[in-house]
């Protein structure tokens, strides 16, 4: 991309997170769309999360994909492309590409530039021979893949439990456009996080380290970084909240005191308790996502759940 590209790009995206930040400061109940956790400094604290003790999600599903990789191959069949929504973590995309025989060409879909230039990246230099051919765009609109994939039988890849951070209804329209980019003939290989305990969901989201924390608080100082903020961070606290009945973490920041703070031309105030909402990860059973992914037009081939019923990787058949 031009330098100005860039500048024109980076400009681009500070007026959607200016409009995203003053619109939901100023909705009721107050909320902040969770793709602005994911900044530089987001995404790296995300990355000491998915270490974390407490985080049992990334390292239940690298398990999974470990001990099924062969299986997945095996129901994938040979000469496929595997397209991978969110350019995600290399780790996991390895153990597929690995397993998949004669595979075609490696498709990463995501939003963020230098994420997708560091997948083409990481895979070029372990895996001269492969095609990698990176799609900009947000998985959650219309796209098209790249012409050189034409004809050839595509598995998608959507890993990370991501799905969970999607309401119900955009659980299932994901699934039904990605029922339909994949086309007929296709599967889907989905991780899913699992309804548990909340003893041992909270603490996922709430380590003892307190990296989550600074996590989501990191959001109020890239609203202090980018958009001329005056929070004063130490005044707002991380609450990870577990809704039995909609199935779900919800994750605020709560003003732990009655203040006000100006953001580019606008002041707010929160009272004492008053809470910003920044993420629901929705949790659940393997009969329950079935039902959406039937829904959504894919049939259950096969499901993979660990020891402790924590995860589940889903294969899923687009007929
Ligand atoms: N997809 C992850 C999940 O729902 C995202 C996540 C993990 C997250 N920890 C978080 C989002 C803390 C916000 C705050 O598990």
């Amino acid at each position: 991309m031009s330098q100005q590209a860039q500048a024109l790009q980076t400009e681009r995206i500070l007026d959607d997170f200016a409009a995203a930040v003053i619109d939901g400061l100023s909705d009721f109940p107050r909320q902040i769309p969770c793709r602005y956790l994911y900044d530089a400094r987001g995404s790296e604290l995300f990355e000491e999360i998915t270490q974390l003790e407490e985080y049992y999600p990334t390292r239940t599903e690298i398990g999974l994909l470990e001990s099924h990789a062969a299986e997945i191959a095996e129901l994938a069949g040979a000469g496929v492309v595997l397209i991978e929504f969110g350019s995600g973590s290399s780790r996991k995309t390895r153990l597929l590409i690995d397993a998949l025989q004669s595979l075609r060409a490696y498709v990463p879909i995501d939003i963020s530039d230098s994420a997708l230039s560091d997948a083409e990246q990481r895979l070029n230099s372990r895996y001269p021979r492969l095609a990698v051919l990176p799609v900009h765009a947000d998985f959650n609109q219309q796209m098209d893949l790249p012409d050189q994939i034409c004809g050839a039988r595509r598995i998608g890849f959507f890993p990370g439990s991501t799905i969970g951070n999607f309401s119900r209804t955009e659980a299932e329209n994901f699934l039904a456009r990605a029922a339909k980019l994949l086309g007929p003939g296709s599967a889907l290989v989905i991780g899913v996080d699992l309804k548990k305990d909340p003893k041992i969901l909270i603490p996922a989201y709430n380590d003892a380290k307190g990296v989550t924390a600074a996590f989501t608080r990191n959001l109020l100082a890239r609203i202090n970084r980018e958009l001329d903020g005056t929070l004063d961070l130490d005044a707002f606290a991380h609450r990870p909240v577990y809704n039995e009945s909609a199935g779900r973490v919800e994750i605020y920041l709560e003003s732990l005191t009655c203040q006000q703070a100006s953001i580019l031309d606008t002041t707010f105030c929160f009272s004492k308790g008053e809470r910003i909402h920044v993420e629901n990860s929705h949790k659940y059973t393997v009969d329950g996502f079935q039902e959406i992914a039937k829904e959504a037009g894919w049939t259950a081939a096969q499901c993979w759940v660990d020891k402790r019923d924590y995860f589940s990787i889903h294969f899923l058949k687009h007929d």
